[in-house]
């Protein structure tokens, strides 16, 4: 063989090796960029509501309402007791809460109500499973009259299903609500990278913003009703399967 044709062969075969390597690159490399800017869902002005409950670990409370439709953004934190500035380890005579903002047209604080009662033990005194104490205590928070009178109403229904154990939820009207230190916000989702590289590696603020974040948060935990855990799976796998782009909505 001249050396000519020595050259052309291995030329092609260099670049046969090149097109391998770039179309494996695409098949299984997930490129990230290092971060996105999301844009928040209440951007235009529809007004949002706000409620606090408190049924045991806030890390899980937050999971459990993330996930629904209708909920902009949570926020885990403290209420219900009379210590200012409460910190995790130190948080006096305060419940750990979760702070919801929704959209009333999406969901109401009826249908919250409903999560709160089907996501815990309200018959459970002060405590939640393991995590025993006064800061797991249950409570529905309330702004004003009307929110009162559901509440009131639901947990006399929860109490007549509940026959003779008591059912030890309290109703207070909403005082302060300090939110925890960022550690604890986005919790489950935090404990999950693969996750959070998905969503653009968002800083603090933004993540803690991001209504995106709070839904990953309640997948991440697999605290999302199974039709949502199922959804966001599906999403999640078509990313993958496609290699680009970044997850951007849910
Ligand atoms: C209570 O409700 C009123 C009117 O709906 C609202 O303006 C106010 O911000 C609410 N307070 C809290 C603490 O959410």
């Amino acid at each position: 063989m001249r050396l000519s044709e020595t050259v052309v062969i291995l030329s092609r075969f260099v670049c046969f090796v090149i097109v391998i390597i770039l179309l494996a690159d695409r098949a299984i490399g997930i490129r990230f960029p290092d971060r996105i800017s999301e844009v928040p869902k209440d951007s235009s002005n529809q007004p949002l509501k706000t409620a606090v409950f408190a049924l045991g670990s806030f890390w899980r409370s937050e999971a459990v309402f993330g996930c629904l439709d209708g909920i902009v953004r949570t926020t885990v934190g403290y209420a219900g007791g009379s210590k200012t500035n409460p910190e995790y380890r130190s948080l006096g005579d305060h419940a750990e809460s979760v702070q919801i903002e929704y959209d009333p047209r999406l969901i109401n604080f009826r249908q919250l109500l409903e999560v709160f009662w089907f996501s815990h033990d309200s018959r459970q005194v002060f405590g939640q499973g393991p995590d025993v104490g006064n800061q797991y205590r249950s409570i529905i928070f309330c702004n004003g009259t009307e929110e009162s009178r559901l509440a009131a109403v639901s947990k006399e229904r929860e109490q007549t299903n509940s026959k003779s154990s008591i059912v030890t939820t309290q109703i207070q009207q909403l005082g302060t609500f300090y939110p925890a230190e960022p550690e604890h916000q986005n919790f489950e989702l935090k404990r999950n990278p693969f996750l959070l590289q998905l969503i653009g590696n968002l800083p603090e603020e933004e993540l803690e913003r991001s209504s995106m974040a709070a839904k990953l948060n309640g997948y991440a935990a697999e605290l999302c009703p199974s039709k949502i855990q199922r959804q966001i799976d599906a999403k999640i796998n078509e990313i993958i399967r496609k290699g680009w782009p970044i997850l951007r909505e849910l």
